[in-house]
This record gives structure tokens, C-alpha cells and sequence, in this order.
């Protein structure tokens, strides 16, 4: 296996080297193999590669296409002489083309509508690598780590596979100087693309990108930051890089002795070895040689809220799972995902926490109200804030939204109690979270794109008779009164309150007494 993931390998040195000793797709499977499409994307004009894997199962080929932003299941090839069709695990084509000599002429199907033309040239016809067998299934002891949500900053939303040490520096500069750390924004964390091949020793090493990941990780200790690192329980990253199968004990240490102080560890080519049922054990064998590696390194799963997750997350010794699949900066994406949330609420809190995704605030393609939205749901959410966007250089907009410390704060709240949907009315929901010192967050949202005037019942908001609450966009504070209340609600927008202790606890009372029928003992003894 080291042969084939020494071969994936992203520095244009490093596949210069390796290009020798190519093995070609064998005469008698000839779409068998792993092939490469060497494209030329990024902003800096840089390289990525994009590997298909193709493998003969009885008389099927089955596979994956690792993208740089993504990992697609091949579950079915349908040949016609020199012609193929690449389909996906949900009978959707994702790529066709021709074996044309000793390379394929492929059309790749990104999205709905978009092609590529690409050329693959062959790579290794080395097939998948055997299944290991895995652990029984043991709790994993918590490390106590991430008592309120993790914050930070992550690389992928913004640069994919565009980010090096460099990069990494200017972000750790940046989140000691702009006001980020002392806000809460702790771990700097790197995703794919750092790997390099593994050294004789089986050893993990970094690619050119990451001369030196020690150096890097005392260089964003001396700021008061911490390092977070990325990888896989499969062979290879989502995007096509070494994984840790069969050398978790390993990487762990090489991690713990890195100076790593936080690992997401993404599924990825783990499906292509391990059924949904695996999955569990698959993640507590890391999560045990984390727990053996001398370090206090948060576990951060991403396996896309697959296999109920949230029931057995904590029994890893994970500190974060996801819930959905990937984000995007789009006002569609981001609330398909924050809004859907609700069902798995009660699974999460202190040290272990449900993660809808990284952000996107400031990456440009949702308005300031949506970002606000995206911001204000997330802290409902008690979901871990990692910015994912360029915070060496912010707009005040973006600064203000990521940097609003009454919004950090219901987020970082040390319940750790998730916010409840109380009322959907067409395209407006309130969202309640009860916060430590009795207080509640209240989220008013209106997810359409024309702005509401919206009149709630005051005791929908937490609130009997005359509240005092805080506006936490408007830095403001507004007085509430009557049985009605209306607030203005921006397209796309949230009106955020956190509402004092005495009247959310007032409020409660009064709701619970109507709906068992009772009386408001309570209510008449705290007036
Ligand atoms: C998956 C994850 C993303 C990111 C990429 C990296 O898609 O869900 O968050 O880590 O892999 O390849």
C-alpha cells in the first residue's frame, strides 16, 4: 500500500520522481488502475491533481474520483468497448470517456450542470488495499477538552488545497493581532492537502507545502494559538492524499510529537474498505491512540452526520462530529444545514458537540444579513465557530459579525444547551436557547427574501409583561411590552435578543402552567 499512496503525491517534484517507474492499466482490465488528471485551478495558478481509482470487483468496476474539494463513490462502470460511464452510489453519472492509448479522455460531471474534459494518465494498477480488522468496541476515556464549542479558523471553505506554511503564519499573525484570539478564536487548523508520502518507517510525512510541521506548530504556540492537522481512517483524504489506515497508532504520535493539538479526521476512502456499521470502531481506533499519545489533542470526527454518529461520538472520545455533509457560501446550503438541526440537539454539550460545518462569514457570496443568520444560528447551535474564510484580511463587516462577543458568548455559553425550534410559521422560526445564568437567546428568523414585520406573542419570546432584552446585532437594548411584539426581520435576516433571566423564567412558568392546565403559583410569588 505504501507504494500507491508514496505514488499520490502532490508536488509537481514529487510526481516528477515518481513518474519512472508508472505502471500502465493492464492490457486485460483496461480501466483498472489509478489515473490522474493533473489540473490547473487555483487562484496562484498552481497545480491540483484529481485521482480516479478504478478496481475489478467480480464483474463489476468500482472505484472513486478524489477531487480536491471532494470524494465521489464509483458503484458502477458501464463499458462499451473503448467507451465507459462512471456512476455514483445514488445512480448518478458522474464521469464518462475513452481509453484512448494508454490514457482516458475523460468528461467529469461537477455539479449539475458543469463538465470538465480532462486527461487521466495512469498512475499505479495496484488494487485497494486488504480490509484490517478493527477493534471491539470499548469507550475510549473523554479528554475533557473543549468545554464550550471549539473556535478557530480552518483552511478548506477558503483555500482547498491552496494553503502552506506561509499561509498558515499570516492566519496565526492575523487571530493574535485582530482581535480574534482574545474573542475565543484558539485553534489553527490545517486541512487536507498537508500530506506527504510516508517515509520508510511507514512514518507520515509533510509535503513541500509543509517543510517543517514542528516548526510551524511552535511558531503558532508562540502566538497562544493552537495547531489542528487533518486526516482519514481510509488510505486516502477526500482529496486524494496519504489517510492514516493502518498506521493510526502511528500518526497519532507523529501528531502528539508534531506539537498537534486538534485532529478532524474525515471518512473519506474509509467507505471504499469499511461498511456504515464500521464506522464506530473505525473512529475508536483513533480516537484510543490519541488518547495513548501523551497529548490532549481534540477529536474532531467528519463522516457527514452518517450512521447516527451523535449516539456514539462521546464513546470515541470525540469532541465534535458532524452532522451534514459539506457547506458552501450559499444562502441555500447554509440553511438546508443550520436549519435542520433541531432532531439531534439534545445529543450535544460540554465537551462533546455537534458540528453543522465550518463557517463561510466573509468568503463573499451571501449578503451581510445572511452572514449574520449564518452567525446567529450557528450560536443557537452551540456549533463549533471555526472561520473559514481570510481573517488576515477583513472587511468591517465580516470583522464585525465574527468578532460580536454578545453573539460569541451565547455560543460559548457553559451549558452547552442547544437552542429548540419553538415556533415555524411559513418562512419565519423562532429559535430558543436557555443559557447558564437562566437568561434566553432568542433568534427571530425570516428565511425569505423580502423583509417581514413579524408579531409574535411575547410569550413565544420568553417574556411575561414588560421585558428589557438586549438586541445583540443592534447592541442595543429594547424594551418589550404587551402581548404582541413585533420586530423588523431583514430578507435573508435574524433579530437576535438574549432576554433577562427574571422574565424568561416568569414566561416559563406562565407557559407551563397553561399547558398542564394549572395555576401560576410561581408567577404570583416572583411579582
Ligand atoms: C471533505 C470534508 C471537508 C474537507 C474536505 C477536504 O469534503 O467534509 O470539510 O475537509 O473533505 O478534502
Amino acid at each position: 500500500m505504501r507504494t500507491v499512496l508514496a505514488r499520490i503525491l502532490h508536488t509537481s517534484a514529487v510526481i516528477a520522481l515518481l513518474a519512472a517507474p508508472v505502471l500502465h492499466a493492464a492490457a486485460d482490465k483496461p480501466f483498472s488502475g489509478i489515473w490522474d488528471i493533473a489540473d490547473h485551478k487555483l487562484d496562484d495558478g498552481s497545480t491540483y491533481h484529481i485521482y480516479v481509482q478504478l478496481e475489478q470487483k467480480d464483474s463489476a468496476v468500482v472505484g472513486h474520483i478524489a477531487y480536491p474539494w471532494g470524494y465521489r463513490i464509483i458503484s458502477e462502470t458501464r463499458v462499451s468497448g473503448n467507451h465507459f460511464q462512471l456512476i455514483d452510489d445514488k445512480h448518478q453519472l458522474i464521469a464518462e470517456g475513452e481509453r484512448v492509448a494508454d490514457h482516458l479522455e475523460l468528461l467529469l460531471k461537477v455539479g449539475s450542470t458543469k463538465n470538465f474534459l480532462r486527461t487521466a494518465t495512469p498512475v499505479s494498477t495496484e488494487p485497494l488495499p486488504k480490509k484490517l480488522p478493527l477493534p471491539a468496541l470499548k469507550p475510549v476515556k473523554a479528554n475533557g477538552l473543549a468545554l464550550t464549542p471549539p473556535m478557530g479558523w480552518n483552511s478548506w471553505n477558503k483555500y482547498k488545497e491552496n494553503v502552506n506554511d506561509k499561509t498558515v503564519r499570516a492566519i496565526a499573525d492575523a487571530i493574535a493581532s485582530n482581535g480574534m484570539k482574545e474573542a475565543g478564536y484558539i485553534y489553527v487548523n490545517i486541512d487536507d492537502t498537508w500530506e506527504g508520502p510516508r517515509d520508510v518507517q511507514g512514518n507520515i510525512t509533510t509535503n513541500a507545502k509543509f517543510p517543517n510541521m514542528k516548526a510551524l506548530a511552535d511558531y503558532v504556540h508562540s502566538k497562544g494559538l493552537k495547531l489542528g492537522i487533518y486526516s482519514s481512517p481510509g488510505p486516502l483524504t477526500c482529496a486524494g492524499y496519504p489517510g492514516s489506515y493502518g498506521h493510526e497508532e502511528q500518526d497519532a504520535k507523529t501528531f502528539a510529537a508534531w506539537g498537534i493539538d486538534y485532529l478532524k479526521y474525515d471518512w473519506c476512502s474509509a467507505q471504499t474498505i469499511y461498511s456504515p456499521s464500521e464506522m464506530h470502531a473505525a473512529y475508536q481506533k483513533m480516537g484510543q491512540a490519541l488518547a495513548d499519545s501523551g497529548r490532549h489533542i481534540v477529536f474532531s470526527l467528519c463522516q457527514y452526520g452518517e450512521a447516527d454518529v451523535w449516539t456514539w461520538g462521546p464513546s470515541v472520545g470525540a469532541n465534535l462530529w458532524r452532522t451534514t455533509g459539506d457547506i458552501s457560501d450559499n444562502w441555500k446550503r447554509m440553511t438546508e444545514i443550520g436549519f435542520s438541526q433541531e432532531h439531534i440537539g439534545s445529543f450535544a454539550g460540554p465537551t462533546h458537540w455537534n458540528d453543522p460545518d465550518m463557517l463561510e462569514v466573509g468568503n463573499g457570496h451571501m449578503t451581510a444579513d445572511e452572514y449574520r443568520t449564518h452567525f446567529s444560528l450557528w450560536s443557537l447551535l452551540a456549533a463549533p465557530l471555526l472561520a473559514g474564510n481570510d481573517v488576515t484580511n477583513m472587511d468591517a463587516t465580516t470583522r464585525s459579525i465574527l468578532l460580536n462577543p454578545e453573539v460569541i458568548a451565547i455560543d460559548q455559553d457553559p451549558a452547552g444547551k442547544e437552542a429548540t425550534l419553538v415556533e415555524r410559521t411559513g418562512d419565519q422560526e423562532i429559535w430558543e436557547r436557555p443559557l447558564s445564568n437562566g437568561d434566553v437567546a432568542v433568534g427571530l428568523f425570516n428565511r425569505s427574501s423580502v423583509p417581514v414585520s413579524k408579531t409574535t406573542k411575547l410569550a413565544s419570546l420568553g417574556v411575561a409583561g414588560t421585558a428589557r432584552a438586549r438586541d445583540l446585532w443592534a447592541h442595543a437594548d429594547v424594551n418589550i411590552s404587551g402581548s404582541d411584539f413585533t420586530v423588523q426581520i431583514p430578507a435573508d435576516g435574524v433579530v437576535l435578543l438574549r432576554i433577562p433571566q427574571k422574565q424568561a423564567h416568569l414566561a416559563r412558568n406562565r407557559q407551563l402552567s397553561q399547558t398542564y392546565g394549572g395555576e401560576c403559583v410561581t408567577c404570583v410569588l416572583d411579582e
